[in-house]
């Protein structure tokens, strides 16, 4: 079994990226542009990326703005799903924004997302809102979720 190793995310993984989107998120892939644009936002916009030898598995990122912290995206491709790597990449994410000072990770779920809810439950994150009919098209709600941090902003 090869080792899943998470790495900040390069200019060179943003053309797959960009192809893995498609298969994962279907009409609300991110595109290469989008992708550039992302990477040009640093520092405020923070990506990791989990690569097994040459394999983007997984990758994830957060917007910081103060002391807030905004989850962007998260993903894992289906091979790989089941074995931990979703809660690992979150946990990246909150140990990221805690070192930039966020005392608050923020998130938006589509409440039929089954898989991707549990994996924020489970890692202490609460519904604080709901947004009616967020995602169009099929009028599916929009979950807020917040995680408290241990970071202080100053
Ligand atoms: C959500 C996602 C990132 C989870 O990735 P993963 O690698 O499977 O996550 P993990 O193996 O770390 O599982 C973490 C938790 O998620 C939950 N989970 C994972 N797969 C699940 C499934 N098929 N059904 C229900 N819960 C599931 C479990 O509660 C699990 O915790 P547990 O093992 O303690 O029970 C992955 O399914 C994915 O990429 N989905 C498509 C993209 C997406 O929807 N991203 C989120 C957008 S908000």
């Amino acid at each position: 079994m090869s080792t899943t190793v998470l790495r900040e995310l390069e200019w060179t993984d943003l053309a797959t990226l960009a192809a893995l989107e498609v298969e994962l998120f279907a009409d609300d892939a991110w595109t290469e542009p989008t992708w550039w644009a992302e990477l040009a936002a640093r520092p405020r916009r923070d990506y990791v990326v989990a690569v097994e030898g040459e394999q983007v598995v997984g990758y994830a990122g957060i917007d910081v703005s103060g002391d807030v912290a905004d989850v962007m995206t998260i993903a894992t491709v289906p091979a790989a799903r089941g074995h931990g790597l979703g809660r690992r990449l979150l946990d990246d994410l909150v140990h990221r924004a805690e070192q930039r000072g966020a005392t608050a990770l923020l998130l938006e779920v589509r409440a039929d997302n089954e898989p991707a809810k549990r994996l924020y439950e489970r890692s202490d994150f609460e519904t604080i809102s709901v947004r009616r009919r967020y995602y169009q098209p099929g009028d599916v709600d929009a979950l807020v979720m917040r995680k408290h941090l241990g970071g202080t902003h100053d």
